[in-house]
């Protein structure tokens, strides 16, 4: 409206007006990157801006802010450098020794950044590391409850524990506090129960107010698997199937249960392997067929939406595996994705930033064997989590207009969405966001797939070198790996070309069979089996 040049009007603004325009929310990192690109006023002035590089720098470290902490942009900008070139630089700074022993026996979760296990049977320690950059400190308690303890699982972020109490053809979880071992205060019923089975496996996840419980056994030699979600603060179940055969236990009659029934006539039976949360609302599955002729086939991600209720898994989106040549067979199909998951409440924000649960990605072990050789072969697919939730967007909405199948092929959304990678050890290896930590030619290796790969080249090469002397040792440096890459393997119908990009650094640290990794979003747990001498890498 003021001139024809728009440009020179803008830039004629008084600098607090400027500002004011490049810091508002409406403007994502991409804007200000573009704007950047503009003239060498507007870089200037990105540049000096300390809350606008840590927007640009969030979004190149994959991490979210927590509003509800208040720290000035430029201490959090600098704290954020520091966290991401501790990352960089993990194992060469005095490693943080825990003074607590972690007795690797007989049960162990790391979750959460709190690590916990069993003293004895009634007894569960818990332990968190300092994070020393986002300012936790080191806790330690310890819960002696009156229950048997089997099993347990742990959701820190809401301080929820989880103990498993299996009971004449029953599992019941006892919902308490992590911290005093009572009823979780926000939990309206003590216990959720499901019908056990013998000799069957069960994982058990959340997300906010819901809590999953995936139970896997073998009838018949086909395998069979049943579901349970529940509202955990309520104690009603979410998903709805019931299991008739199970109504004459009257007690259990009204839990709602997905059971997916093999065909007992034509033997094949679906195998739902592991899942996952992508929301609060849709949770994905690795997912194969099972014959007894051919073993397992047909690897797919299988996505349900609980917000359409009892249609969850009729109108659930298929997302196709790579098919696999004539004598293979899949030998193992699973799923790991792990991240912060609660919404911190206001007020009990305890970190500047922290991961992003968008940006964290699904690694699937798709584990491959020839049927008369039993020659295998895993691959590592990884994609993340935000671009599932994109494909789901793009393919439900078509096939709800179109009525198309709903299973995607492999060709369609695998190649420009993920990376798969051959021979990274699976038994050494462990997952957090978008990291992932293995074990390569006995060295310690760390893999990041923060999908902005060109982002954080513009960004890393602030932070690699961001220690007080700036001399930095070239061999310390991440490679990157942007270009498409190709595995040709005889157990794949066809090449697989994928494209995420990603980085892999090498941490110099030497590592053998007698030791077990764990990480999450701050800390590296190594296990010394031998030596029962455990390190804490703590950032
Ligand atoms: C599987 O093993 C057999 C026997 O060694 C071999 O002939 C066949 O080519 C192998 N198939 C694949 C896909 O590797
Ligand atoms: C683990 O313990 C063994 C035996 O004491 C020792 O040789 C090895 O160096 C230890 N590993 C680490 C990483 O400290």
């Amino acid at each position: 409206m003021l001139t024809t040049s728009p440009i020179k009007s803008i830039l004629h603004l008084p600098l607090r007006v400027l500002l004011l325009i490049l810091d508002s929310d409406v403007l994502s990192y991409q804007d200000i990157l573009a704007c950047k690109q503009v003239c060498k006023l507007l870089r200037r002035i990105i540049d000096g801006t300390p809350s606008l590089q840590y927007k640009i720098l969030l979004a190149a470290t994959g991490m979210d802010d927590m509003k509800t902490y208040s720290l000035s942009a430029a201490k959090k900008l600098a704290k954020l450098r520091q966290y991401e070139a501790a990352w960089a630089d993990l194992f060469s700074p005095r490693p943080y020794k825990s003074s607590i022993p972690i007795l690797g026996e007989p049960g162990w979760e790391f979750f959460g950044g709190v690590f916990a296990q069993f003293l004895d049977e009634h007894t569960i320690q818990f332990i968190r590391p300092r994070f020393h950059i986002r300012g936790v400190k080191e806790d330690m308690w310890a819960l002696s409850l009156s229950l048997s303890l089997s099993s347990f699982y742990m959701d820190p972020y809401q301080d929820l524990l989880m103990v498993v109490v299996c009971d004449e053809g029953l599992h019941c979880l006892h919902l308490l506090d992590i911290h005093t071992g009572s009823k979780h205060a926000l939990a309206k019923m003590q216990r959720l129960l499901i019908p056990a089975d013998e000799d069957a496996d069960f994982e058990i996840n959340s997300f906010g107010n819901k809590v999953v419980m995936l139970i896997r056994w073998e009838e018949e030699e086909l395998p069979r698997s049943r579901l349970a979600i529940w509202d955990w603060q309520l104690g009603i179940p979410i998903l709805v199937r019931v299991i008739y055969c199970l109504l004459r236990h009257s007690y259990v009659s009204a839990l709602q249960i997905y059971d997916n029934s093999p065909d007992l006539d034509g033997k094949i039976g679906t195998d739902y392997v592991t899942f996952t949360f992508l929301d609060s609302d849709r949770i994905v599955f690795s997912v194969c067929d099972y014959t007894p002729r051919r073993g397992f086939q047909n690897g797919r991600l299988v996505v349900i939406d609980l917000a359409l209720g009892s249609h969850a898994f009729s109108d659930a989106l298929t997302f196709q595996l790579p098919e696999l040549a004539d004598d293979c067979r899949i030998s193992e199909l699973t799923l790991f994705r792990k991240c912060s998951l609660a919404t911190p409440a206001a007020g009990t924000c305890r970190v500047p930033f922290r991961g992003s649960q968008e940006k964290a990605a699904i690694f699937i072990h798709y584990s491959i064997s020839n049927v008369s050789t039993g020659e295998a072969e895993v691959i590592t697919i990884v994609l993340p989590t935000c671009k599932l939730l994109f494909l789901c967007d793009e393919y439900g909405s078509a096939s709800a207009s179109q009525d198309v199948p709903r299973a995607v092929l492999w060709d369609l959304w695998g190649p420009k969405n993920t990376r798969a990678l051959v021979n990274l050890d699976a038994e050494y290896q462990a997952v957090f966001g978008t990291r992932l930590l293995c074990v390569q030619d006995d060295y310690v290796t760390l893999y990041d797939f923060n999908h902005l790969g060109a982002l954080s080249d513009l960004t890393l090469s602030l932070t690699r070198c961001m220690g007080e002397d700036d001399d930095c040792d070239p061999l310390k440096l991440a490679t990157q790996f942007k270009s498409p890459s190709t595995i040709k393997s005889k157990m794949l119908a066809q090449e697989l070309t994928t494209t995420l990009p990603y980085r892999v650094l090498s941490t110099g640290m030497m590592y053998d069979e007698s030791h077990t990794l764990m990480f999450s979003e701050d800390t590296v747990i190594i296990m010394n089996d031998t030596n029962k001498e455990n390190v804490v890498y703590s950032i």
